[in-house]
């Protein structure tokens, strides 16, 4: 197979190897690499009905020098068993994501995209609860697996600014799962997400779901806005994923000599940036032109322009992953 890797988009690419263990009767079972893509899971499998499954997502990044980097990937691990928890599935202890992680980059190495493309390998872990339980009740059996993929942008302007759209609907409920990554979150923002793009919008703009007046996050990353006073505001609430990406940019920026703050953000307090973004693995930094509420059409730096703050902070994130600049203690991880 031969990969144009400067044309690649955000789509399933089938690599070769995957890893997958079981858990059964109380514990994980050691897991193997499999080349084998399909699961084959009981009818009854509660993942399937009730939607009893989590997931993560990280990436491999190709080094200049040829060996490849890991991003935070402990981050990942315990965000998992939080999710995990939350829909009470087994963890997976942490040792076990993180070899699961570096051996199935290590067997698809072909597959990692060369620096200097743009393009990374994107992992997938998956936890999903499966067996034969068909009352509302957790799974007794569980299947943990990792597969990767080869992506480019998440979003079809990468570094150039698109538009977001504010939604009516709501991704997650006040004291709901917003906060785990669980796919019903995703589920329930298909229909939003459509509707978004069928305006010409990239995805929407999700608002906090007891008031519907701040801004909680994008259907696929966070938000952030940078203020006329060199401010990184991101948004607090107990209802959107705690993205590893916004914790790396708050420590970045406030490394870069900004005030770096959660706070809530209001909608009709727009005005204060001058600067957007929305931020994630997948997403990187892509920034916002505008967003369309329900009374303007609200533009921050510029609809093609990116501004410069989000340009350094782009910078200084992408930098450290692929390892051209230094990191901070503990953030990156060598597979090789
Ligand atoms: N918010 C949502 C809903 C996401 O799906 C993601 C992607 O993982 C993020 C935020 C960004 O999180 P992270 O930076 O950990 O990838
Ligand atoms: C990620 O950034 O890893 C995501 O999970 C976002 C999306 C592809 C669901």
């Amino acid at each position: 197979m031969t990969i144009d890797w400067n044309s690649l988009g955000f789509e399933y690419i089938k690599t070769p190897w995957r890893f997958l263990a079981k858990w059964k009767n109380g514990s994980w079972e050691e897991g193997t690499l499999t080349e084998d893509s399909t699961l084959h899971i009981s009818e009854s499998s509660p993942a399937l009905h009730y939607g009893q499954q989590c997931f993560e997502g990280l990436k491999a990044y190709g080094r200049k020098d040829g060996g490849i980097n890991l991003f935070r990937v402990d981050e990942n691990s315990k965000r998992l068993n939080r999710s995990a928890n939350r829909l009470r599935m087994p963890e997976v202890p942490q040792e076990m994501f993180i070899d699961a992680v570096k051996s199935v980059v290590k067997a698809n190495r072909e597959f990692v995209p060369p620096y200097g493309t743009g393009a990374t390998l994107y992992i997938r872990p998956l936890l999903i609860g499966v067996g034969d339980t068909i009352g509302v009740h957790p799974a007794d059996e569980f299947i943990f697996t990792v597969f990767c993929m080869p992506v480019g942008p998440y979003f079809k302007g990468g570094m150039a600014p698109t538009n977001f759209i504010v939604s009516d609907y709501d991704r997650a409920a006040p004291n709901g799962t917003g906060a785990a990554k669980v796919g019903g979150n995703y589920a329930a923002s298909l229909l939003p997400g459509e509707e978004a793009q069928g305006k010409n919008f990239s995805d929407c703009i999700y608002l906090d779901p007891e008031t519907h007046s701040k801004i909680e996050e994008v259907g696929s990353a966070n938000f952030f806005g940078i203020t006329k006073d060199n401010e990184f505001i991101t948004p607090k609430s107990p209802s959107i994923l705690p993205s590893i990406t916004k914790y790396s940019l708050l420590h970045l920026a406030e490394k870069l000599g900004m005030k770096a703050v959660e706070a809530e953000v209001h909608l009709d307090e727009l005005d204060q940036f001058v600067e957007a973004g929305a931020c994630g693995t997948a997403a990187v930094i892509s920034p916002i032109g505008g967003i369309q509420t329900k009374d303007e059409f609200h533009v921050f730096y510029s609809e093609t322009e990116v501004g410069p703050v989000t340009k350094k902070l782009y910078d200084e994130l992408v930098s450290i992953q692929y390892g051209d600049r230094p990191a901070p203690e503990g953030w990156i991880f060598e597979v090789e």
